[in-house]
């Protein structure tokens, strides 16, 4: 069997010793934050942050998406992705807008931050769609607890959706639905 991503935290369901939750600020990201976020993002998963730089750069520019940081006194601790994907065209996973990249500094981790960014990008596409959709490794636990603790329901399990291919061959297609009134 294969061992642990290392881009992934370990899974932890019941930590022994917590940190209180931190008051972050989440806001829409803007072009000054790039380099922050690029360093942060390279720390955490790997690759240079000069290539994070161009792709979060992108990914701020983009129409129908955006970026999103958590700050914490001034300071980037997390950030995450969120952008209205088509159909694609190879897997088929289905047009709609996309939860993607939640990154929290891993000396920020278990605070709440991810949820934050998640409850607020949420929030935003809740304005502009019903469904709310994202993919994720079946190795990443961490991840998929945190999603389906917010309402996400897996809807398909595959090799790779929107053209994002798995660690270990297999992840999963999520979707949260408006919650029944
Ligand atoms: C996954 C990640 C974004 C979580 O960030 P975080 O700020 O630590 O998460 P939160 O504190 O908001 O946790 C919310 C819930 O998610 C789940 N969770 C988060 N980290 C977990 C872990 N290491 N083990 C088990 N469950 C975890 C728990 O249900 C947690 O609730 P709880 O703390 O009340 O038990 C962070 O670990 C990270 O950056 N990982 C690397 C990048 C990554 O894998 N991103 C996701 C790509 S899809």
């Amino acid at each position: 069997m294969a061992g642990p991503d290392p881009r992934f935290a370990a899974y932890v369901p019941s930590p022994v010793d917590r940190q209180a939750p931190a008051t972050a600020e989440v806001a829409k990201a803007t072009e000054d934050d790039v380099p922050a976020l690029a360093v942060l993002q390279s720390r955490a998963r790997g690759g240079s942050a000069r290539d994070w730089e161009n792709r979060i750069r992108r990914a701020c520019g983009s129409e129908r998406g955006m970026v999103v940081t958590a700050k914490v006194s001034g300071e980037a601790v997390g950030y995450a992705n969120v952008a209205f994907l088509p159909e694609h065209p190879v897997d088929h996973a289905p047009a709609g807008y996309y939860l993607t990249g939640v990154t929290v500094a891993p000396t920020w981790r278990r605070r709440g931050i991810a949820r934050l960014l998640t409850l607020w990008r949420m929030g935003w596409v809740r304005e502009q769609d019903a469904a709310i959709w994202c993919v994720i490794s079946a190795r990443n636990r961490a991840s998929l607890d945190l999603h389906r603790e917010l309402g996400f329901d897996h809807v398909l399990i595959g090799a790779s959706f929107q053209g994002v291919e798995f660690t270990g061959g297999e992840g999963w297609l999520l979707r949260a639905d408006p919650p029944r009134q």
